[in-house]
């Protein structure tokens, strides 16, 4: 997978992208960030990047020549990258879409500043995509976001241990809790069964657990999830049990 970043800052990614899981993934060739300052495609001897807004207010936008030639330019050695802008007011970045994304083979990232961009940059992209919703004064932080989410998903970025499929989020749950040694802390004990052997009961037990959290914290998340009837079971018995309902 490339990633080709379109940004004011480039500094902004370059230590993230050496830790231990991207790092890894990039000397091993299963992914590539290119850095593009955007300055760089702006003219002028002062090479600017943003203007005032018309119609007044406080702020600066981004102009839209620069990110555009920035992006033309990628698109023409790379006709297949598809481009995407980093926006609050985009597609909210969910496991589905990152999913989705990690089948495409060269994305291109495009980082706007928190005040914004000119509106005709919208035309020069395929999709908006925001990370959540809260602010950040611009795109980079995200950017950063969408390229470990979608480079875990790779095959053979994350280890053996690592394989993302498992990952209970990805099947549209909240992660069961987890233990290691000690087996006492600070007089609290690991749950019996962790230390029974028995994986079926194991298993049912983090399944139940992993829908009693979701359920507790995230039950925006049940309305989504694939449930099985034993699931669905397992959570009546939760709201049963609750004294709610
Ligand atoms: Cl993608 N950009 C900015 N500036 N703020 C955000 C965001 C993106 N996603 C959430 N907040």
């Amino acid at each position: 997978m490339i990633f080709d970043i379109l940004t004011l800052f480039p500094d902004m990614f370059r230590s993230p992208l050496e830790g231990s899981i991207l790092g890894k993934a990039r000397e091993e060739g299963l992914i590539t960030v290119n850095l593009f300052n955007i300055r760089d495609y702006a003219e002028g001897r002062h090479r600017v990047t943003d203007d005032e807004p018309y119609g007044g207010g406080g702020g600066m936008i981004m102009k839209p020549e620069p990110i555009i030639r920035g992006i033309t330019a990628i698109r023409s050695a790379h006709p297949e990258a598809r481009v995407i802008l980093m926006t609050p007011q985009g597609t909210p970045l969910r496991q589905e879409l990152v999913k989705k994304l990690a089948h495409l083979s060269h994305i291109c990232l495009v980082c706007g500043r928190y005040e914004g961009v000119d509106e005709r940059v919208r035309d020069a992209v395929d999709e908006e995509i925001s990370i959540g919703d809260y602010v950040l004064s611009g795109g980079e932080a995200a950017a950063l976001v969408m390229i470990e989410a979608v480079s875990r998903l790779i095959p053979g970025v994350l280890g053996d241990e690592g394989a993302s499929e498992d990952d209970s989020f990805s099947r549209g749950l909240l992660e069961h809790p987890q233990y290691t040694r000690p087996r006492v802390f600070e007089e609290r004990e690991v749950p019996e069964i962790l230390l029974s052997g028995d994986h079926q009961s194991i298993e049912r037990w983090r399944r139940r657990e992993a829908l009693r959290r979701t359920w507790e914290r995230r039950p925006d998340l049940l309305a989504r999830a694939v449930l099985s009837d034993e699931d669905q079971e397992i959570l009546d018995e939760l709201r049963g049990s609750s004294g709610a309902e």
